[in-house]
């Protein structure tokens, strides 16, 4: 038995919850955004401190654009307003911001605001935080066929060159494995998070709304994680 206590190189959290933790407290959905916003800025620098060196965040799927307009707006407006803010924040600490999802229907300036501190990042080594906004898992594997169709076209790759690995590359970001796959809030599905990274992805599902989820529960879950027993097909000796 091997005793060392293992740290996930990549950790997905599919952050859910917000608007249940608002509407039991008497609030505004958008209070529930607000205070998850609060806590995703204090857990990812305590997750990439543990030695975790890559962390994907689900902020906004494609589908979130079915909520009402006011709730859309009122997440739009909070990405843009920290992505402004928090520049300086992810530079201290020395974390690389990068993004996934598509362009469109985004807002100009949310998607300006994504670019800069993506650009003002874009050479910290401290951990990778990659942030899902207008992300859907499928459509990101028709994107990456669609440039691995190009690219054989245009003679740049053969076909006998695709395989599971390189077309990993051809993904949003170029993001090793997940190793482990938090959900919060009790939720027990995975809509359309990360889909081709999570083949192997030892999963945890804790109840606690995301704004609730906080470096102590973090732990928790990396214990969860510890007594898990990762097999990728093969047998345990
Ligand atoms: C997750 O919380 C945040 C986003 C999807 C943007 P929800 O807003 O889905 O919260 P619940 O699931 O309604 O409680
Ligand atoms: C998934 O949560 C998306 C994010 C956390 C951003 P949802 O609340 O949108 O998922 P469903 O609708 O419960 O499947
Ligand atoms: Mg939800």
């Amino acid at each position: 038995m091997n005793d060392e206590y293992k740290i996930p190189n990549h950790v997905g959290i599919i952050m859910d919850g917000n608007g249940r933790w608002a509407t039991e407290r008497g609030l505004k959905r958008s209070a529930g955004h607000a205070a998850g916003y609060k806590t995703l800025k204090k857990l990812a620098v305590h997750i990439l401190n543990k030695g975790v060196k890559y962390l994907s965040v689900y902020a906004f799927s494609t589908e979130n654009f079915k909520r009402d307009v006011e709730e859309v707006n009122y997440l739009m407006n909070l990405f843009v307003s920290k992505f402004k803010d928090e520049k300086d924040y992810f530079m201290k600490k020395n974390i690389k911001v990068v993004f996934s999802g598509l362009k469109e229907p985004l807002r100009n300036d949310v998607w300006e605001s994504m670019q800069e501190i993506s650009e003002m990042t874009k050479n910290n080594d401290g951990g990778t935080f990659n942030i899902l906004l207008n992300y859907g898992g499928q459509s990101e594997i028709v994107e990456a066929t669609k440039k691995i169709v190009s690219d054989v076209i245009n003679k740049n790759i053969s076909i006998e060159d695709i395989n599971t690995e390189s077309f990993s590359h051809y993904l949003f970001q170029d993001l090793p494995p997940i190793d482990f796959m938090i959900r919060t809030s009790g939720e027990v599905r995975v809509s359309n998070f990360m889909l081709y990274q999570i083949a192997y992805a030892e999963m945890y599902f804790p109840k606690v709304y995301f704004p609730d989820f906080d470096e102590k529960e973090f732990d928790i879950a990396l214990d969860v994680y510890n007594k898990r027993d990762r097999r990728f097909g093969g047998i345990k000796k």
